[in-house]
């Protein structure tokens, strides 16, 4: 091999090692294919883990809906939250994800009342944008047992990701409360939370703009409220 040759060799050596040091400690990239420079996050898919965070978090009705756009973000589909303010691969220079993490509350998104994304969404958010922003469609559901439906196991967790950033006590849509115990138990015994999350006629469809929830996730709502929606 000439001397110029193994140089660049070093260089691309150098580059793959340094752009593994950015790396979040609990991706898990997977080798082949895929654009220089992003690393593949395989672990993540858009409509399973990012899309409900952006449909609660961000796209509320007067915020980042269709109809509303503030800023001319519309963040309630894949192609709408590609549109602007990503840099595939690099989250640090990509505005969607600069407002999450901005030191002034003034303009940290989501907006006071509403409560701030959790380190958690905001780390997955970030995995997302370093990956390259894919758009996973056909992913797997992940782990999801209806054998387990008690409120802190199941019910509480899927509020959290699905319904809290619409219906926080702090600005509640429809005066519909289910970051509280006490607020989820009124539409579980007065049948809404059922009727709503399984489209049923008469009520009104959620997650709001959002995918309907899977049939392991309505099993576990439905078995909680058959057995009195406790506080277990
Ligand atoms: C993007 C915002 C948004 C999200 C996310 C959302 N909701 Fe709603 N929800 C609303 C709004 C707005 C209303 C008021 C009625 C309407 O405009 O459809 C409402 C109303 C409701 C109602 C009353 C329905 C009725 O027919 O009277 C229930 C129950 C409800 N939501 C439960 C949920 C649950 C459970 C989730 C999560 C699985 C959820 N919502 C996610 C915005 C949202």
């Amino acid at each position: 091999m000439n001397k110029p040759l193994l140089f660049s060799l070093g260089f691309v050596i150098a580059l793959i090692v340094a752009s593994c040091k950015h790396e979040p400690p609990s991706a898990t990239p997977t080798g082949g294919g895929g654009t220089p420079g992003v690393t593949t996050d395989s672990s993540i898919c858009f409509e399973r883990d990012i899309l409900p965070i952006f449909v609660s978090g961000c796209a509320r009705p007067g915020c980042h809906d269709a109809a509303t756009a503030a800023e001319e973000y519309v963040l309630t589909d894949y192609t709408n939250i590609r549109r602007r303010g990503i840099v595939p691969g690099n989250a640090n220079a990509s505005e969607i994800y600069e407002v999450l993490v901005e030191n002034n509350v003034s303009k940290r998104m989501p907006q006071a009342p509403n409560p701030p994304l959790s380190a958690e969404q905001i780390s997955l958010v970030k995995r997302w944008i370093d990956a390259g922003a894919p758009n996973g469609t056909n992913c797997s559901q992940g782990p999801c047992d209806d054998a387990v439906f008690t409120y802190s196991g199941a019910i509480k967790p899927l509020v959290s990701t699905y319904c809290n950033g619409c219906h926080n006590s702090a600005s509640p849509l429809g005066g519909v409360i289910l970051d509280t115990y006490a607020g989820l138990k009124i539409v579980a015994d007065n049948g809404k939370l059922i009727g709503s999350v399984n489209h049923n006629t008469g009520f009104s469809a959620m997650p709001k703009g959002g995918n309907k929830l899977s049939a392991c996730q309505l099993s576990q709502f439905q078995k909680w409220v058959s057995a009195g929606a406790l506080n277990n």
